[in-house]
């Protein structure tokens, strides 16, 4: 099945490896040199990393998230049942028709009509978090600006109210630990108890919102689920699951790689630059957008074939097979990315495929580019000299490619 040319392109590394989750990117590059998809033994599936390649087989509808029929995958282990419940019905566990009919009721929440809308509110959030830490001289980002904000934002999005957002975090971290290749079996346990309570606190939320309807993303689900019937409440519960812990984890984490990025690239005589084209909307969403493709928090996705296939050539990948989208290897691919490597918000090529590609692109992609613009804008208008406190260190997953932490200080004078 598997071909010379392919066998040359084997590659051995582990993703839970230290130096590679600290900067995958010089592997890519050494993968990149080979010119090919690459056999990642690690994981057992054939990976594409070339920008078209990577773009192209997120639009092609003989690949999807789920294996075609006749190739289902085993069901989970019992400790794991309520977790997957939780994810049965989300949009990532769908294809057409079911995701269709689904993507378009939740998407009403995320066109640009409604997004604009939030501007006024996610500014206060980045203002008032701010105030908390101002007067203090140095803070830890992540916790103290990057977790509050998409946190307020989507729970506002969905109509549930501010103060669950702590017992959300909770369940939210607990659930995606099983996505990070690093949870034990204890970690597992948790993932689903926290799955099963989340599911039950939904319940109750659709319950209230029956009662007493708002203007919430969830009461317009459950509006036309009771007259159309077109959906389930298991789909709505599903999916607000999936907006609360994949959208808002994926957002801190690349406010807090934007920002890491930003403060090594624009440190010293260099800051006036970045604080000049902060102040203008054009050129500060540029800045967020090659953030996304510089430092992406998001790596690797998968897709089963939906039939017998080749890919670069002479890969055969048969029916039910899967494979790996790199994402953001290929957002420094070298063929597509003048100087790929080189952080540089003004460049003619920009292009990206953080937020993916196709069907599945992220519902969140509007959403989530407005509260990183805005989130920056503040930060820097409000605290200009912002620096390191020192060196960044990432997380140790490899799937969530984001900061363990990140200390900054500025002058109190
Ligand atoms: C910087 C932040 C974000 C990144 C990097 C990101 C990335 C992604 C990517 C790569 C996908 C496609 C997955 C695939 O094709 O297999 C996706 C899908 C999705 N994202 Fe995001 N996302 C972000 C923020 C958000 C936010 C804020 C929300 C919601 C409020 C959100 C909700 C979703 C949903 C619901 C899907 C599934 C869409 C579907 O299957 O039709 N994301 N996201």
């Amino acid at each position: 099945m598997v071909s010379k040319k392919a066998l040359k392109n084997s590659i051995l590394q582990d993703p839970r490896a230290t130096d590679f989750v600290a900067n995958p990117y010089l592997r890519y590059s050494q993968w990149h040199s080979l010119d090919a998809p690459v056999f990642w033994e690690n994981y057992g599936f054939w990976c594409l990393l070339n920008f078209d390649a990577v773009s192209g087989t997120l639009r092609d509808r003989r690949f999807a998230r789920l294996p075609p029929a006749g190739h289902e995958l085993a069901p989970p282990p019992p400790h794991l049942q309520e977790f997957a419940k939780a994810e049965r019905y989300s949009l990532l566990a769908m294809e057409p028709p079911a995701h269709t009919q689904l993507r378009k009721l939740v998407n009403k929440a995320f066109v640009s009509r409604q997004i604009d809308a939030m501007e006024p509110f996610i500014k206060q959030i980045a203002h008032s978090s701010i105030d908390h830490f101002e007067g203090t001289g140095a803070v830890e980002l992540l916790e103290h600006y990057a977790t509050p904000l998409p946190l307020r934002v989507i729970t506002r999005v969905l109509g549930i109210p501010e103060e669950a957002g702590p017992q959300l975090l909770a369940w939210s971290h607990a659930m995606v630990k099983v996505y990070t290749m690093t949870q034990s079996f204890e970690d597992e346990i948790t993932a689903n108890t926290a799955a099963a309570e989340f599911y039950a606190f939904l319940e109750d939320m659709i319950a209230s919102k029956r009662r007493n309807p708002d203007d919430g993303l969830l009461s317009h689900m459950i509006t036309a689920r009771d007259e159309t019937q077109s959906i389930s409440d298991d789909e709505i519960i599903c999916v607000s699951i999936l907006l609360l812990n994949a959208g808002h984890e994926a957002t801190v984490h690349q406010l807090g790689n934007m920002t890491a990025t930003l403060l090594t690239h624009y440190a010293g005589e260099r800051r006036a630059l970045l604080l000049d084209a902060l102040k203008d909307e054009v050129t500060a969403d540029a800045i967020v957008a090659e953030s996304l493709r510089f430092a992406a928090p998001l790596h690797l996705f998968t897709r089963y074939a939906q039939e017998d296939l080749t890919l670069g050539g002479d890969v055969h990948i048969a029916k039910g097979d899967q494979i790996g989208l790199l994402l953001a290897a290929a957002n420094r691919c070298p063929k597509k990315f003048s100087e790929a490597n080189t952080f540089m918000p003004e460049r003619p090529d920009s292009a990206h495929l953080s937020l993916g590609a196709g069907l599945h692109y992220c519902i969140g992609a509007l959403l989530s580019k407005m509260e990183l613009r805005i989130a920056t804008q503040v930060l820097f208008q409000r605290l200009p000299e912002l620096m390191l406190a020192d060196e960044p260190q990432f997380q140790d997953t490899y799937h969530f490619h984001g900061l363990q932490s990140l200390h900054v200080k500025w002058s109190l004078l």
